[in-house]
């Protein structure tokens, strides 16, 4: 008789998101005369830029015709676009990072569920609480949290770096030495980030104790300061211990397109093997490359057309962020983030719970967004609101956060 996975029963509930949207279709089909405002999910809601709608069409054309016509793709990813990558992204920074470092995937999210495959099941992961959802979930599945206990909503072998208003939303290091340690900066549900410094003393920090980081930079677009790093590779030594994961989709709007990237150095070994060589392995027999017209849309990314129609893009996402963060601190809430990411994140009045207020804000205002407590349980007491509505509903939504 098969077995299955048991690691999968350890799950409580489903994904974050799909219990949103389940909450929000049940309370939308009882009452169909509400029009929903909906700033739960960070996905994007402007068009893709057309210098990127251009590119797009072009590579569709070149599909219809023999001569051009692509096939699988590399399953690293097309030359053209991990050289814009590590032009752009890398080198304009200082960074050195050589195209055979990026692997281009079908998104961050992918990425960061997968990356842990390559890691033994006895690590011990760290993860800054409240955070993305993802990471740990994806841990559950390979079996490396231990149990959880429904009364802290903790998992036994998993160690969590509170981030709160308390400690400024700073990760501090833990008393436990952890062998992974995912960061999400700027952070994902937060809004907010570190220096870098405070991020080069991680970097420091894991090649001391020989920790491997999982640097999620998905949300880099939106730094607004100046001494906050770009990327984890703008701190010296990250080589030996940062893997990077990177999106396509909140800087440029491809949530629904799908393209990602992740950097693996070919100095981070482990005990003389390269993780390198691990994830090109993990990558060839497992994934068959991103479509070839989805990698020339992200190589029109870094165009010059594109960077500029994508700048405004961010823009227009940062006004909406002012004005959330402007409106509930006017409403007397205390509001957090907004400055360098796309999230506000709000503490609950009254002591509501986070779900509480979800109900609150749902059945009152309309208004859908995501319970802080489903980010981890430094998250309780905390709610997310995203910036990537349109201006107009963000308006809209703030009007009736005050008028509550
Ligand atoms: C979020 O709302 O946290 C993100 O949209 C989730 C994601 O990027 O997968």
């Amino acid at each position: 008789m098969f077995q299955i996975n048991e690691n999968y029963q350890k799950l409580p509930g489903s994904y974050l998101f799909s219990t949103i949207a389940k909450k929000v279709a049940a309370y939308s089909s009882a009452n169909p005369d509400k029009s929903i405002i909906r700033l739960g999910i960070g996905d994007v809601t402007q068009p893709i830029a057309p210098a990127i709608i251009e590119a797009m069409h072009k590579a569709v054309d070149e599909m219809g015709h023999a001569e051009t016509f692509h096939g699988y793709a590399p399953d690293l990813g097309y030359e053209f676009l991990r050289k814009a990558i590590v032009e752009n992204d890398y080198k304009a920074r200082g960074c050195e990072i050589e195209a055979d470092e990026i692997f281009v995937s079908d998104g961050a999210k992918s990425d960061s569920g997968n990356i842990q495959e390559i890691f033994s099941e006895n690590n011990r992961i760290a993860v800054c609480d409240p955070v993305y959802p993802v990471y740990v979930d994806s841990n559950v599945m390979a079996g490396r949290t231990g149990t959880y206990d429904p009364k802290t909503e903790m998992w036994s072998n998993v160690i969590y770096m509170p981030c709160t208003a308390e400690n400024n939303f700073v990760p501090e290091f833990p008393k436990e030495t952890p062998d992974m340690i995912y960061l999400c900066l700027p952070n994902n549900p937060t809004g907010t980030t570190i220096t870098k410094s405070q991020l080069q003393e991680w970097v420091d920090y894991a090649n001391k104790v020989g920790a491997v980081i999982i640097y999620d930079g998905a949300y880099e677009a939106y730094i607004s300061e100046s001494d906050v790093a770009h990327s984890i590779y703008e701190c010296k030594g990250a080589q030996t211990c940062a893997i990077e994961l990177k999106s396509f989709s909140k800087n440029a709007g491809f949530t629904g397109v799908r393209l990602g990237y992740t950097v693996v150095p070919k100095a981070l070994k482990c005990n003389g093997v390269s993780l390198h060589d691990m994830w090109a392995r993990r990558h060839g027999t497992k994934f068959n490359g991103a479509p070839y017209i989805v990698q020339r849309a992200g190589e029109a990314v870094y165009s010059e057309a594109g960077k500029a129609q994508l700048k405004d893009q961010v823009a227009y996402y940062m006004k909406n962020a002012a004005t959330i963060k402007a409106g509930l601190q006017k409403a007397g809430y205390t509001v957090f983030g907004g400055v360098n990411a796309p999230y506000i994140w709000l503490k609950t009045p009254d002591q509501m719970t986070s779900w509480e207020f979800f109900d609150y804000l749902l059945e009152n205002a309309n208004v859908v967004g995501t319970p802080g407590s489903g980010f981890g349980p430094s998250g309780e007491g905390y709610f997310r609101l995203t910036a990537f509505g349109s201006y107009e509903n963000t308006v809209a939504a703030l009007e009736r956060i005050k008028n509550l």
